[in-house]
């Protein structure tokens, strides 16, 4: 990256393999900005552990924690050339503290180092991820909390079928994204494992520690509490990656990832359809921040921000297939392949996290049309099944009152309608079989709500208990969230405290 790669040969390639003409083919640094801290990390909890088994001694520790501190100081862009982030910082130790630099990669190898550096920086990634779903839940269930009675047409096949509410439809993706919560939470779980001490794949002799520089990184494998992670997995956890060999080999914790961040984004892909439909009927408007206009159409007030919260979906989908057929059929146990890996799973939870944000953003913002949403809920007698659930109520087998609403709506969607198709089909008056302001209150949008009270439905006291356990499932995933959170600072921390040990 610096302007004088002459100075700083790479210790890695010296000068047999100095690239040649392959040499930026070759080379992940640019990508490897993104895992410099993490990449300082490992190697302080490695140094350190080194010490402490005796492997190196305390002043040549302190040598190489100094050297460390001073290429943390100068930032990554001031890093020698390398091949990658571990060969210019292990480059840049050694033009520091001299030979002693080179006892940094004693008993580790790059493909336990990478694979550790991966997993220590996607661990902020999906925190970021599962805090941007949180964001967007409370959104759902606030708005939902001020619209909750408020009617409005449910759709199948985008056509008007049930009234609703809009309570009743935002809780419908608040469930949806807390299983993504829960997903990502899941996948945390087993990223936050340590594959460190694996070496090239197939140990080392030297009596390292892994528990340790696993617990120096706060690799922890899980909270056994949380009701997120099942107790067989927390049981489980160790906070290593056992087998050596699996242990650089696997990217299964970035297919996990990026399959939950696929699956969010088509969740949250399908509320940025329905927001475009909805401000398209004028059933809802969004706010000007999260819409754009036309360049040359004066007038125009377009869903554009939600239209790219859709097409994100795409973008997910496509860094799933990207990585999985990366991954396919590699031989054990490290290959150059696995380093085209893992940039599908930096853009895939950037791309989703800032999607989930805007759609947080435009739920929060956007502003529901009472009146339009009241007269379109009766539209397509859309209550055309609650009449038909009051005739089997009252003793009709639902396919009879079915064949006989079906018949009124082709005539109207009122009472007459439905008498005239009665005698029709039942061949006797509706009202000897319900009365008729039984009808008439289903023939209602806000009475067909009410009436439809079963657990998750539409009706005012379900959805104000869907509501309560949306916010208590908030609630439990932000402490879950806080807990992870505190256990990454903390090991931060403890890192720290004993890296100065050796100052
Ligand atoms: N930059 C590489 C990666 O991301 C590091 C590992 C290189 N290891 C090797 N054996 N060539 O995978």
């Amino acid at each position: 990256m610096s302007e004088e790669p002459e100075s700083a040969s790479d210790v890695v390639r010296r000068d047999r393999f100095s690239g040649g003409p392959a040499r930026g083919f070759l080379s992940s640094l640019a990508a490897d900005e993104r895992i410099f801290a993490a990449d300082l990390a490992v190697d302080r909890a490695h140094v350190v552990m080194l010490a402490e088994q005796g492997i190196v001694g305390d002043d040549e520790a302190a040598a190489i924690l100094d050297a460390l501190d001073a290429v943390e100081a100068d930032g990554f862009s001031a890093l020698p050339d390398g091949e990658d982030v571990h060969a210019a910082i292990e480059t840049a130790v050694v033009d520091r503290a001299g030979d002693v630099g080179g006892k940094m990669h004693t008993a580790r190898s790059r493909n336990d180092e990478v694979a550790t550096c991966i997993r220590h920086r996607l661990r902020e990634d999906v925190l970021d991820a599962v805090e941007a779903t949180v964001a967007l839940r409370e959104a759902l269930a606030e708005a939902a909390e001020a619209h909750a009675e408020i009617v409005m047409p449910g759709y199948t096949h985008l056509q008007p079928a049930q009234p609703t509410t809009v309570g009743h439809y935002l809780l419908s993706y608040e469930q949806a994204v807390a299983r993504d919560t829960a997903r990502l939470f899941d996948a945390y779980e087993r990223v936050n494992r340590s594959p460190l001490g694996a070496a090239a794949f197939a140990g080392t002799p030297f009596d390292v520690d892994r528990e340790r520089t696993a617990d120096l990184l706060g690799f922890d494998g899980g909270h056994a509490s949380e009701a997120s992670v099942t107790s067989s997995q927390a049981k489980r956890s160790d906070g290593v990656v056992s087998n050596s060999m699996d242990a650089v080999s696997t990217r299964d914790f970035l297919v996990e990832v990026v399959a939950a961040l696929a699956n969010l984004a088509a969740t949250v892909s399908g509320f940025a359809e329905d927001l475009v439909v909805f401000s398209n009927k004028g059933l809802a408007e969004l706010s000007d921040d999260y819409s754009s206009t036309s360049s040359i159409m004066p007038q125009k007030k377009n869903p554009d921000t939600l239209e790219l919260v859709r097409a994100t979906a795409g973008d997910a989908a496509a860094g799933l297939n990207g990585l999985l057929t990366t991954l396919k059929g590699l031989p054990r146990a490290y290959n150059r392949d696995l380093q085209k890996a893992t940039p599908h799973a930096w853009e895939t939870v950037d791309d989703v996290t800032e999607a989930v944000a805007v759609a947080a953003g435009a739920a929060a913002t956007a502003t529901w049309d009472e009146e339009a949403l009241a007269e379109a809920a009766g539209e397509g007698f859309s209550t055309a099944t609650g009449v038909a659930d009051l005739l089997a109520m009252a003793g009709l087998p639902f396919r009879k009152a079915h064949e006989m609403v079906a018949k009124a709506s082709e005539s109207g969607a009122d009472y007459a309608a439905l008498d005239a198709a009665a005698e029709d089909v039942l061949g006797d008056s509706l009202s000897s079989y319900v009365e008729r302001e039984a009808v008439e209150a289903a023939l209602d949008p806000v009475e067909s709500v009410a009436a439809r009270d079963s657990t998750g439905g539409p009706a005012p006291d379900a959805v104000a208990a869907g509501l309560a356990a949306a916010q208590d499932g908030i609630a439990a995933d932000e402490r879950a969230l806080g807990d992870r959170r505190e256990s990454l600072a903390a090991a931060r921390d403890r890192l720290h405290e004993e890296v100065s040990q050796y100052a």
